[in-house]
Order: C-alpha cells, then structure tokens, then sequence
C-alpha cells in the first residue's frame, strides 16, 4: 500500500511515474501543525517528520552516502556536493536518494520527494528516531507499507519506473584515467592489455579529448580524425566513451554558448542573465535543464558527439561544481585545492559552507513557468542533465546508449547509470563501494560502480587486485584514477597474469551478470542486494555489512582488508562455495553458519546458493563483441538456470 501526502505545491520532479493506481495520493498540509511540523528558520520554514525506531530495527536506504548498510547512528544530508574527501564524517556526496526503509517487526518505507536541502538524523546519538528536515514546504512523501524491507523496495521500485537499459558491451572491462592526452595514448593503453592478454571492452577520454574543455567539441591536434579513429577502434570491439561536463564555455563562436544564450536556454543569474562560473573551461553557463526546451537543445547537442561514432557518454561536474563565481572569488579556488593536498585542512571545516553552498543561492531556474533560486531544486540539476542527455540519445541512437552521470536524483535512473565519484584508493572506500551498490540498487541505480582502484591516491597491486575482484560483480566495471596520482591500469603491475586471472573471471560470468542485470531491470527488482532481504527471519544475516547477495543466485563476500587472505564468512543456508583460479571453476558445498575462507590475492571467491546454479561461459573472450552468450555451462546444484539472452543492442521492446 502506497499514501502520497503532497505539503504545498511540490515542483514535478520525475522521480514517481504519473498517475498510478496503486498509489492514494492525500492533501496532508491541513494536518501540519505547525509547533510541532514546521521549524520556522528566519524567512524561510522548513518540515520536519520523527518516526520511532525499535532496538532491533535497521534502516536501509538513502543510496550514495557514507556508513553501513544498516543507516543507523548517523545524519546524513541530501545536498548534492562535489568533495573528493570521501571521509567518513561526510554528510553529502554526489547523489540525493531520499528513500528509506524501517525493517523490523514492520516494515515501512519513505521517500522525500523533494529537490531541496534535507537532513536525515538516523538514531544519532542512540536517539531512537529518524528525525526528517526538509528545507522547504513543499514536499511529496510517499509512504510505503510492506510485508519485509525487501518487499517495500520492490513496491517503491514500482513506482519509479525501469532503470535504462546499457549495451552488453557496458558490462565489459573500462580503462580510464584523467591525463590520456592524445590518441598515441590511448593507442597505447589498447595494445598493453592486448599483450598482456587481459580483456577489455571500452576506455574513456577524459577532458583532454577536447578543445580547451569545450563540450561536444574535439581537439583535432590531438585526435586529427575523430570520427575515422572512433570507427577504427569500434571495428576491434573497443568504445570510446567520452565525458560531457555540465558547463558550457562562455566565448563568441562557441556554438553550443551562442544558441544556448540566443534562445535563453541557461541558468540566470539576479540580473537576469546568464549566470556565469568557472569550472574546467574557464567562465561558463550552466544549462537550464529544468526547462524542457533547454533539455531538448541539450540532448541533441550529443549529436555532434554521435555522429563521429561515440555511443557512450560520461556526464560530469553536475551537481554542479563550481571552482569560482561572478559572486565567489578565486581565493575559495585556492582554498579548495588546499584542502584537496591537506585532507586534515578540510576535515577541519566540516560543516562550514563551501564556495559552491554560497554560489547556489545566487541563480535561478526556470521551473514550470516559475523563477526559482537554484538551491530549492539544488539536488535536481544533475539528473535532469542525465534526463536530457539520456532523452536527447534516445532519439540520436537506433540502439542503445551508454550513460553515467556523478550526480543524481531518484528518477535520473531511467536514462543512465551512476559512478560513486572521486573517491580514493584505500580499503575503506573499497568496502564504502559495497555498500552503495545495496543502496543504490534500492533506489533503481542498477547500473553502477565506483572508480575501481581508486580516483585519488596511488593504488597498490594488493588494493587493485582486491577491488577488481569485488568489481567483478558491479554492472560498471571501471578502472579511473585522477591525474598526478600513480598510474593504476593493470598492466603496470608486476605478475598481470594474476591480474588477467581476476579480470577472466568477469568475461567468464557475463552471461550470468547480464541475464540477473536485464531480469532485475525488466521486473523492477534490485540486481545486488543486503542479505537482509533474502533472509529476513535471519537475525545474524540481517546484520551482515560486507557480504552481498548478486542477481538471484550469488552470494559474494569480498576481501575488504589490507594484507589478509583469509576472512569469515557467514552462510545463511548451505551454499556451492566456488573458487576461480584463473582457468577452472572449484567447487564444494558448505554448510550454513560461519566458516573462515581463504582467498589468495590471485583468485576471487564466491558462493552459489543452494538449490540455484548459474551459467558460465566455457572460454574466455576478449571483448563483450566476442562473446557468445549462449556458448555457457552450468554450475552450482543441479537444478536448470532460467537465463535471459537477447542481442545486447538493440532497444527493449516493452
Ligand atoms: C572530476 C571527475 C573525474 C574526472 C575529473 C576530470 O573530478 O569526477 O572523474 O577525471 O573531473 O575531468
């Protein structure tokens, strides 16, 4: 059962699919009383819910955020935020996925439907609520009762329609890095995956395959035939996917700048015109992606970008990120980048308002025909991008297209995935990584994964060979390290057979990976799950925060520590526990309760659950376009696999 209580006059954010049966939709701002649901803050008032939680509940949910699985202890804040400091203190990061649930001897569910500023206190000093404020009075909430925590995500997964639909080859092994300058580069980085024999599927270009950071433009010095070069690589069974970043430059003769100011497509600043901040390119505009006319502008500017071959697209800097403003100096630039080189300077801060905070409250949008100042609908502007982009792609694209986005907003799953941001090479953001891909898989993001190795930071061979064997498992499989860092592609490490022996592990699941993604996407279900929801009546599995349940069959339970090769594991029922080295596929039946594992740094582990098998394929390939999804053996019990193939192309039907 699902009540939506609409406070005020909500703007249409599409997140919740119109006009659904199954929801009953109520005028709740006659109940608000205000001593008790409004905090009046100066001139603005805000709402506020409090809702009792039991001992032995959890809370699930809110997607990109820091903590565990379980949400308790912690207040986390729904304000999009560009800071690569994911430290665990953090309040905000790229994404605002206001979507809760309570499990215990009830299960409820809610979901703030709102772009503005909200804060989550989840039992924060042992407090026994969810305390809920809202920084407007304008909300949707969407109430969702349920039979398990499970149940109530599947309902919520209802309403907010179909995540979008990757290519096969979006499931295959990327190479990025922020610092491949030229084609010589890339090139390069091909060829050493080729001789090193590991498999590979797509690299991205980042910035620097542009002229002077200028979207939809290329830089012809260092990429003299774009078009033939995407075709030529294309022909080997390798994408190039380049990024898109939410400024547009601001010079005359930049095309793209020039129809966007003509027909006032771009966000206004309180004179009423274009507003101006610094981002890569120097001084920029920002799209208006809240109006529908500026999105479509948007979308099909992509066409410049398609017509030269490329079929995926990384959109970036969307939440947005603002290095300095007409109304911020360049001092907060240098501020910045102090506390990038001195984490313990900006740990110090936490809190305080950041250069971008103060820029957002300085220009406005136009929404459904009304003026409105950026930070009301602050935590919208990125997956409206992805909405323009995805939406602009669909038309340009007679199959389908790759998109991930850093910044999101429940909804902005329905034209493209998400990558978790600049995050850093250490153990803890490995294992941060897990718990995202519970969270977001509850908030419809099936397609995403973190920067694998790390964005920040020098990755050692361990970490890499760690996090590749989680990455095994996450629908985006990205290896993305930021420039001046240790250069992290796998062939740079001494022994790459044993990183060629992870990696095969991917290419030899695909079928499996591919046919648990496309069901999980078809029937509106989650594709990685906490094993909470699978066992609901286990009180020990409802607690697990570093094993995860993968499409209906796998259970995986990855080494999250530096310098172990053993861990303990918890099996819920008797489980196949499989092993990989490479070539062979190991198997033996494990009974249900605890069992310590070893897992050497060359081989991935996972588990089949009982009365479930899956299906691998009998030889490893070298690119998705070699892969023959139907050339596959079954493991795990000796039961049929229900597998679902299709071309990997061409678009749904349905
Ligand atoms: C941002 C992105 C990162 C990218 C860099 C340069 O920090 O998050 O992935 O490499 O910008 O474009």
């Amino acid at each position: 059962m699902i009540t939506c209580k609409i406070f005020g006059e909500p703007i249409e954010t599409d997140a919740v699919c119109d006009e659904l049966e199954t929801i009953s939709y109520v005028d709740a701002s006659k109940d608000l009383h205000s001593d008790e649901d409004i905090i009046f803050n100066g001139a603005k008032s805000f709402l506020k819910f409090s809702y009792p939680l039991l001992k032995d509940d959890i809370v699930y949910g809110l997607g990109e955020t820091m903590g565990g699985i379980n949400k308790r202890g912690r207040s986390y804040v729904s304000y999009n935020t560009d800071d690569p400091h994911h430290r665990d203190s953090m309040k905000s990061m790229y994404g605002a996925h206001n979507f809760f649930v309570i499990d215990g001897e009830t299960s409820v569910g809610y979901f703030f439907d709102s772009p503005a500023r909200i804060t989550f206190d989840v039992d924060v000093e042992n407090s026994c609520r969810v305390d809920v404020t809202v920084e407007t009075l304008d909300l949707k909430l969407y109430n969702i009762v349920g039979e398990s925590a499970y149940d109530v995500t599947k309902q919520f997964l209802n309403i907010i329609g179909r995540s979008f639909v990757p290519p096969l080859w979006a499931f295959g092994y990327g190479q990025s890095r922020w610092g491949y300058k030229n084609h010589k580069d890339i090139d390069e980085v091909i060829s050493n995956y080729q001789k090193v024999g590991i498999p590979l599927d797509y690299v991205c270009l980042d910035i620097d395959y542009m002229d002077r950071y200028i979207d939809f433009t290329v830089n012809e010095k260092r990429f003299p035939d774009m078009k033939e070069y995407v075709w030529e690589k294309k022909r080997t069974g390798i994408h190039l996917v380049p990024i898109v970043d939410a400024g547009i430059k601001v010079e005359p003769g930049n095309e793209t700048y020039e129809t966007g100011v003509k027909n006032g497509f771009f966000s206004t600043n309180e004179d009423d015109n274009p507003f101006q901040a610094a981002v890569w390119p120097g001084m920029t505009h920002f799209p208006d992606f809240f109006q529908k006319e500026a999105r479509e502008w948007f979308g099909n500017e992509y066409h410049k970008l398609t017509d030269l071959g490329f079929e995926g697209f990384w959109n970036d800097m969307n939440e947005p990120s603002i290095f300095y403003s007409e109304y911020s100096t360049k001092q907060s630039r240098l501020d910045q980048a102090l506390d990038f080189l001195m984490p313990s300077r900006a740990e110090k801060k936490e809190g305080s308002k950041n250069n971008s905070y103060h820029d957002y409250h300085h220009f406005y949008h136009k929404v459904e025909k009304k003026r409105m100042c950026h930070h009301d609908v602050h935590n919208l502007f990125g997956a409206f991008m992805t909405r323009a982009s995805g939406e602009g792609l669909q038309k340009l694209l007679p199959n389908r297209y790759l998109l991930f986005s850093r910044s999101s907003y429940i909804g902005a799953h329905k034209y493209g995935g998400i990558w978790t941001g600049d995050n850093h090479s250490s153990f803890a953001m490995l294992r941060q990584n897990l718990i995202h891909m519970a969270s977001l898989n509850m908030c419809g993001f099936l397609y995403t994964g973190a920067d694998t190795g790390g964005f920040g930071g020098n990755c050692s061979r361990e970490l890499m060979l760690r996090w590749l064997a989680f990455s095994d498992f996450t629908p985006l499989m990205r290896n993305h390290s930021a420039i001046g860092t240790k250069k992290q592609e796998c062939y740079r490490y001494k022994r790459t057979d044993d990183f060629k022996r992870v990696i095969a592990l991917r290419y030899r699941l695909l079928p499996y990976i591919y046919s648990e993604f496309m069901k999980a996407l078809i029937h509106k279900d989650m594709y990685m799950k906490p094993l909470g929801f699978v066992y609901p009546k286990d009180e020990k599995a409802r607690r697990v925060e570093d094993q995860l349940m993968v499409g209906e069959g796998i259970m995986i339970a990855p080494i999250l520590e530096a310098g172990e090769t053993h861990r303990s594991v918890y099996l819920p029922e008797e489980m196949v526990h499989v092993r990989f080295d490479g070539e062979n596929f190991y198997e033996d039946v494990m009974p249900k309760g605890d069992s310590l594992i070893t897992v050497p740094l060359n081989e991935v582990v996972f588990f089949i659950r009982k009365d479930h098998s899956i299906v691998v394929t009998r030889h490893l390939s070298m690119n998705t376009a070699q892969l023959d999804l139907r050339d596959v053996k079954p493991i795990g019990y000796d039961v049929d696999y229900d597998q679902y193939i299709d071309d990997g192309y061409s678009k749904l039907t349905n």
